[in-house]
């Protein structure tokens, strides 16, 4: 599953010291774990904020060796949410829903984050943030009303939410390199946004409209007044209630 595999006490980002390993030539899957991260980045301008407790990794990944091109990095984001869902499933029983790009959500609150970037041309670092034991008790009002964790259901280790990830996510990996569309047809299935009026940002461009599911090459699927539009990338600013 892995070539090379770190595991630190801490890290500003484990998603730069999977950049440095992709830089210095590590051998590839490249496992980067860390149990606290100082400097968590997320989407956009986005920070991730976690407290002690919460499951923080990057794989950085040889997309082009793979037979992954560029065209399919957005399968990839949605195909690793999938993982995700199935981790969680696997570890506690629990159904997690898929906020298309690759948010994991559990009872309307996010549990789980995707950074993914390509620092390299055919190379990728997929970066995951899982709440699995930290609480939020702590944390600033807004995040709390927004986010969730594992703990809050289930009596888990990080461990064992990691290792079901790991395999999982080879094998959702797997199904999107041979053209397999279950990983596609498990985030229609997740997808919590269907049925919801969404606003999607992608740059400058706002839409607003509801989202009629994941198409199958996995674009989100907006009915506006021009029409039902397909969105390969973006980001969900706001769902209606
Ligand atoms: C998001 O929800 O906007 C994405 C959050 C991604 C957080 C993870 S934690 C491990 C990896 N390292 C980072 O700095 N970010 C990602």
């Amino acid at each position: 599953l892995a070539r090379t595999v770190e595991v630190h006490a801490e890290l500003g980002s484990t998603n730069d010291r999977a950049r440095e390993l992709l830089a210095i030539g590590a051998g590839l899957p490249a496992l980067v774990v860390a149990d606290r991260q100082t400097d968590g980045r997320g989407r956009g301008a986005n920070r991730w904020w976690t407290a002690d407790g919460a499951l923080t990794f990057s794989i950085a990944v040889d997309a082009a060796l793979r037979g992954l091109s560029p065209s399919r990095y957005g399968l990839i984001s949605l195909a690793t949410a999938v993982a995700i869902s199935d981790a969680v499933r696997e570890t506690t029983g629990l159904v997690a829903g898929v906020k298309w790009p690759n948010d994991v959500y559990l009872d309307g609150r996010k549990l789980a984050g995707v950074l993914i970037e390509a620092p390299l041309p055919g190379t990728l670092v997929v970066g995951v943030g899982i709440n699995v034991r930290n609480r939020f008790d702590q944390a600033p009002a807004e995040v709390r009303a927004r986010a969730t964790s594992l703990v809050e259901y289930a009596e888990i280790t990080r461990q064992s939410v990691l290792a079901a990830f790991l395999w999982a996510y080879d094998d959702r990996l797997r199904q999107i390199e041979s053209g397999d569309a279950s990983p596609i047809q498990a985030a229609r299935f997740a997808c919590v946004l269907t049925s919801r009026i969404v606003t999607l940002r992608v740059g400058e461009l706002v839409t607003t409209g509801e989202c009629v599911g994941v198409a199958d090459d996995g674009a989100l699927r907006l009915k506006s007044n021009g029409g039902v539009a397909n969105f390969y990338a973006g980001t969900i600013e706001h769902i209606a209630e």
